[in-house]
């Protein structure tokens, strides 16, 4: 299909995979006992070894070159010496930035063994976002895209988080518009044919207030309760949507 979004579609794909294969290498090695400063320079390592960028990197002052937020953390936690211990869950944020064009995509990681609530705040999560995906096409409203992702997950008595949102992304890295995880069906501007975004949403298991703490940087729940994330970078055609994101890994 030739049109006139086919050069941006493309990048975004080529970038977005390189992203979502240092996922997959984190995969491979992650359990209890590393750091996330492990996780850190395997993204780093990765993304350089295919000569491309990481786009956190310096990104506003920001020092690593993903963002690690373990349990009660919702988002932009900052790769460190910390341990990660049986039981913990993890999301796991990498932006790389190829020939001009970024990829943006997250995934949670479960250390070890987690809770039974855990692993169902994390199915919702990850349930919300491909739903919130599969009814995107030229002329969706946003707020459909946010009312889909909140009444699932309201629906298991989790909340949205509303401090944080998915963004517009392409050769810069946040912009135009702000993809709310909440919302109401039928608000809100329509998406077209051509566009390209993240959703992205922070599920808490408690409330959805956040609090930053005072790295500048670490958001996390007010109350303490768990937070989940997921994160694609998608394209808009005019029947449907493009996955830029999708992990290329067998397991
Ligand atoms: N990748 C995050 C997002 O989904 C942004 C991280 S910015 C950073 O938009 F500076 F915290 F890395
Ligand atoms: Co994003
Ligand atoms: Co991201």
């Amino acid at each position: 299909m030739i049109n006139d979004y086919t050069e941006s579609f493309e990048k975004t794909k080529i970038a977005g995979s390189i992203a979502a294969g240092a996922l997959d290498e984190v995969n491979k090695i992650i359990k209890p006992g590393i750091s996330t400063d492990q996780i850190d320079k395997i993204c780093y390592e990765y993304i350089n070894d295919h000569k491309a960028y990481s786009a956190p990197l310096y990104y506003r002052g920001f020092p690593k070159s993903c963002c690690t937020s373990t349990n009660h953390v919702v988002c932009h936690g900052i790769p460190s010496d910390k341990i990660l211990k049986d039981g913990d869950i993890i999301n796991v944020d990498v932006t790389a930035f190829k020939e001009g064009w970024h990829g943006d995509t997250s995934r949670m990681f479960k250390i070890g063994e987690v809770s039974i609530k855990a692993e169902k705040l994390i199915s919702a999560t990850y349930e919300s976002m491909m739903k919130a995906i599969e009814i995107v096409k030229d002329g969706t409203h946003l707020g459909d895209i946010g009312s889909t992702i909140q009444s699932h997950v309201e629906a298991q008595g989790f909340s949205v988080v509303q401090d944080f949102c998915g963004h517009g992304i392409g050769q810069t890295f946040h912009k135009e518009p702000n993809v709310l995880h909440y919302g109401k069906k039928g608000t809100g501007e329509k998406i077209t044919a051509g566009m390209i975004f993240t959703i992205e949403p922070m599920i808490n298991i408690g409330n959805y207030e956040t609090k930053l703490l005072k790295d500048g940087w670490t958001a996390v729940t007010k109350d303490k309760s768990l937070s989940a994330q997921f994160e694609h970078t998608i394209g808009v055609t005019k029947d449907g949507y493009e996955i830029f994101t999708q992990s290329t890994s067998k397991n």
